[in-house]
């Protein structure tokens, strides 16, 4: 498979946010002594295989031109799961994060070859339509990115590009629960004509989270969704994932620790495009398989 699939299908704003972003050198400091053997072994540690996946990927591997960013990586992701993926900068969590809605089809150096199934279906599959992929894997970035439109207009963009809705009333429906279930419906209830924009930042990204709801996805990632907040907003964020995780399953990068412990189930571990252990998210932060892991969440280097 491929993804050279044209960048038609991507909203404005989300393609706006994929075309200003500067890749980050890999700043992966070696832990001191030269890598053990098992420091090199391509198997990951732990499971990769839950009992009711949502997405499954096998042997993915992935390329910016020459330059290949994921290696090998095999995953499932359950249903009603929060799955966190960790690691160093610039080890590919945001890589194979897109890969699962086919966002890095927009990036024209990116190859993406492997098998990416969600519900069992190839996603990358030639008759797969990926503006409804994008639809049914929704995404939610690292900065807020609402649309220049009003908060009514950002969360009813979906359902109507979509045509969720047979009227105004229903849409007026979907606009509502959606905000309701991201948990801002109070703050913004007499004030959905104003803009997305004159929010604040954590009411931003909430407003982004009620966009992805809108169009009823069944997973939805999440690209360091905090890492622009402060703690008081990324506090709401945490437990809305908690609260999200009943009707949908969730894929949340994160550079924080304490996050992934706080909000997911499963963590995985990724290193220089491998995924180097994943498992419960207890597990991996009390008694990790794998040195690289260890070294990593005890502070050794990342
Ligand atoms: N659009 C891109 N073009 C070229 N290289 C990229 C691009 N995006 C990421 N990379 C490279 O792929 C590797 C993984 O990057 P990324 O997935 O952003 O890592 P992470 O999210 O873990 O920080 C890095 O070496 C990065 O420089
Ligand atoms: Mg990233």
């Amino acid at each position: 498979m491929s993804a050279d699939a044209g960048p038609g299908a991507v909203p404005a704003a989300e393609r706006a946010a994929m075309e200003s972003f500067v890749p980050s050198p890999a700043t992966v400091k070696p832990a001191g002594a030269p890598p053990r053997s098992q420091d090199i072994a391509t198997e990951t540690a732990g499971d990769i295989t839950v009992d009711n996946p949502r997405m499954c990927a096998r042997g993915v591997d992935v390329f910016y031109a020459e330059k290949q960013a994921i290696v090998d990586v095999s995953l499932d992701i359950g249903q009603n799961e929060v799955l966190a993926m960790i690691g160093p900068s610039g080890c590919g969590k945001s890589t194979f994060l897109r890969c699962l809605n086919r966002m890095n089809d927009i990036i024209d150096v990116c190859r993406v070859t492997g098998r990416i199934e969600l519900d069992g279906e190839d996603i990358y599959d030639r008759n797969v339509d990926v503006v409804q992929l994008r639809a049914r894997v929704g995404m939610v970035f690292q900065k807020p990115n609402p649309f220049p439109k009003s908060i009514y207009d950002n969360v009813a963009y979906g359902p109507r590009i979509h045509g969720l809705a047979s009227g105004r009333a229903e849409l007026d429906d979907i606009v509502q629960s959606s905000l309701e279930r991201a948990g801002l419906w109070s703050e913004v209830k007499d004030r959905l004509g104003e803009s997305g924009t004159s929010l604040s930042g954590g009411q931003q990204q909430r407003l982004c989270i009620a966009r992805a709801i809108a169009v009823s996805p069944e997973v939805i990632l999440m690209d360091e969704p905090c890492s622009a907040l402060d703690p008081i907003a990324t506090a709401r964020i945490e437990e809305l994932i908690d609260e999200l995780r009943r009707n949908y399953t969730i894929a949340i990068v994160t550079h924080s620790m304490q996050q992934a412990a706080r909000v997911s189930q499963r963590t995985a571990y990724f290193h220089l495009g491998k995924l180097i252990e994943v498992g419960e998210t207890n597990q991996i932060f009390t008694n990790p398989r794998h040195n690289l892991t260890e070294d990593y969440i005890t502070g050794r280097f990342g």
